[in-house]
C-alpha cells in the first residue's frame, strides 16, 4: 500500500512538469495565421508583449544572426532558469492601498545592457539603440564589439550632450589595447566603463557554434582585483562590476570601493550552471540588505516582463538590464526599440499599481512571497525540464 501511495505520488509530480517555454504563447503566431511568410517582420502594431520580439527575429532574421542573439551556454539550464527563476515566486499585491498618483511619477528603472553586434539585425546597428535610448529617456550600454566603433556610437548622441551612455569593456592580455579602449570611451564622451568580469574564456554554445560563430570576445583574459585596481589608475571614470554572481565577490567588490556591482550570468550566456539574477539577488539581501545601499547594484539576465524588474527592484536593485530583446527589437529600428521600451514602461506602471506598490523605489521585499526560492529551490528546476 505504502509503495502505492508512492507512486500515485510520483505520477502525479510528474504529470505536473511542464515544458520549458522560450516564447510564451502570447497569441502572436496564431494571430498571423499558418500562412506568415518566413522572413517576414509582423507588423510592430502586433507586437503587443516583449517575448513578441522572440518570434518576430526568430522568423525574419537568417539563422545564423538569430542563433548567435539567441544562443544559451551549453544545456542552456542558466538560459532557462533566468526566465523561470521569475515565475516562481509570486506577489502578495497589497489591495486597497491608494495608487493613483504613481503613473506619471514613474522613472523608467531599465537600461539597454551591452550585447555585441547590433548590426546583424538592422544596418543601423546601435545607432538606432543610441536614438530610441535617449527618446524614451533610458541608459544605453554599448559594447565593445559593437558593429559601430565607440566614435561612431557617440556621434549619434544630440550634441546638447544630455545623453548618458556607459562604455562596456573587456580585459585583455595586452593593457595597451585596453588603455586605448578606455581612452576613446573618454574622449567620447563616456561617463562610466562597464568592466565584464565574468567572461575570461570562451563558451560553450552550440546554437552558435553550429553557424561557426563564437563568441565577440574569444581571449582567455587574466583577469584578477589586481588588475581591477590597476584600471582605476588607466582612467578617471568609474568602472563598474558586471558579472557578479555571488556575495563574497559583492563584499570583495565593496572593499575595493567598486562605484556600481552590476549582478548578471551573461543572459546564460557564459558559464551554464550559473544563478539567475533574482537568486543571486535575494542570497545578498538575505547576507545583508545594507550591502545594496552601500553601493549600487544593477541586474540582467531572463527580463522579459514588468513585473520581473519589479521583483528585483524589490530586492534593492536599481536598475535592471535586457540584451536579446533589444537586439531583437532593432530589427525594426528605432521603431522597435522604442516600441519595447514604451510596451515595458506601461508593464511597469500598471504591474506597479497591481501589487499595490505607491513607489517604485521602495518596494517592500515582503509584496513578494520569496519561499519558493529559499525553501524548495530545485522544485523549478525539475518542472522547467523539457523540450525548448
Ligand atoms: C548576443 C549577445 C551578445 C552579448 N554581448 C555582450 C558583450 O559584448 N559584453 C557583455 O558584457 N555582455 C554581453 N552580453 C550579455 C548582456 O550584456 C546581458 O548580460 C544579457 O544579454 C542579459 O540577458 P538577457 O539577454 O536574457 O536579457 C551579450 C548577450 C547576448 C545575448
Amino acid at each position: 500500500m505504502h509503495s502505492l501511495i508512492t507512486l500515485a505520488t510520483l505520477i502525479v509530480a510528474a504529470s505536473a512538469a511542464r515544458p520549458f517555454l522560450n516564447e510564451p504563447n502570447t497569441g502572436l503566431e496564431e494571430y498571423l495565421g499558418a500562412g506568415f511568410p518566413v522572413g517576414k517582420l509582423p507588423n510592430l502594431t502586433d507586437i503587443r508583449g516583449i517575448p513578441d520580439f522572440d518570434f518576430a527575429a526568430r522568423n525574419y532574421l537568417n539563422a545564423s544572426s538569430y542563433s548567435f542573439y539567441r544562443t544559451g551556454a551549453a544545456g542552456e539550464w542558466s538560459y532557462r532558469n533566468n526566465l523561470e527563476a521569475f515565475s516562481r515566486v509570486r506577489w502578495r499585491p497589497q489591495v486597497l492601498n491608494d495608487v493613483h498618483s504613481l503613473a506619471s511619477t514613474l522613472p523608467a528603472p531599465f537600461f539597454i545592457a551591452p550585447a555585441a553586434r547590433a548590426g546583424l539585425a538592422n544596418d543601423a546597428a546601435e545607432s538606432n539603440l543610441v536614438k530610441a535610448a535617449y527618446a524614451g529617456d533610458i541608459l544605453y550600454i554599448p559594447a565593445i564589439y559593437a558593429t559601430l566603433s565607440i566614435e561612431q556610437i557617440a556621434a549619434v548622441k544630440p550634441v546638447n550632450g544630455s545623453q548618458i551612455l556607459f562604455q562596456q569593456l573587456y580585459a585583455a592580455a595586452n593593457l595597451t589595447a585596453v588603455q586605448n579602449s578606455l581612452d576613446r570611451a573618454k574622449a567620447a564622451g563616456s561617463k562610466a566603463i562597464v568592466f565584464t568580469i565574468d567572461a575570461p574564456a570562451t563558451s560553450t554554445r552550440h546554437r552558435a557554434a553550429r553557424y561557426g560563430l563564437g563568441n565577440a570576445n574569444s581571449d582567455t583574459a587574466t583577469l584578477t582585483w589586481a588588475l581591477y585596481a590597476q584600471l582605476h589608475n588607466m582612467t578617471s571614470l568609474p568602472i563598474i562590476l558586471k558579472g557578479t554572481t555571488t556575495v563574497d565577490d559583492v563584499h570583495k567588490a565593496n572593499s575595493v570601493g567598486a562605484p556600481a556591482i552590476y549582478v548578471s550570468n551573461y543572459g546564460g550566456g557564459q558559464l551554464d550552471g550559473s544563478p539567475s539574477p533574482l537568486e543571486i539577488c535575494l542570497e545578498i539581501y538575505e547576507s545583508d540588505p545594507t550591502l545594496f545601499q552601500k553601493t549600487e547594484i544593477y541586474a540582467d539576465s531572463g527580463v522579459r516582463y514588468g513585473t520581473d524588474v519589479l521583483k528585483l527592484l524589490s530586492l534593492g536593485v536599481r536598475a535592471v538590464g535586457l540584451g536579446r530583446q533589444f537586439l531583437y527589437a532593432n530589427a525594426y529600428g528605432v521603431a522597435g526599440v522604442t516600441h519595447l521600451i514604451e510596451l515595458l514602461k506601461t508593464e511597469i506602471a500598471a504591474d506597479t499599481a497591481n501589487a499595490g506598490i505607491q513607489d517604485v523605489r521602495k518596494i517592500q521585499k515582503e509584496r513578494v512571497n520569496w519561499n519558493p526560492l529559499t525553501t524548495n529551490g530545485f522544485r523549478g528546476e525539475k518542472e522547467g525540464v523539457g523540450a525548448g
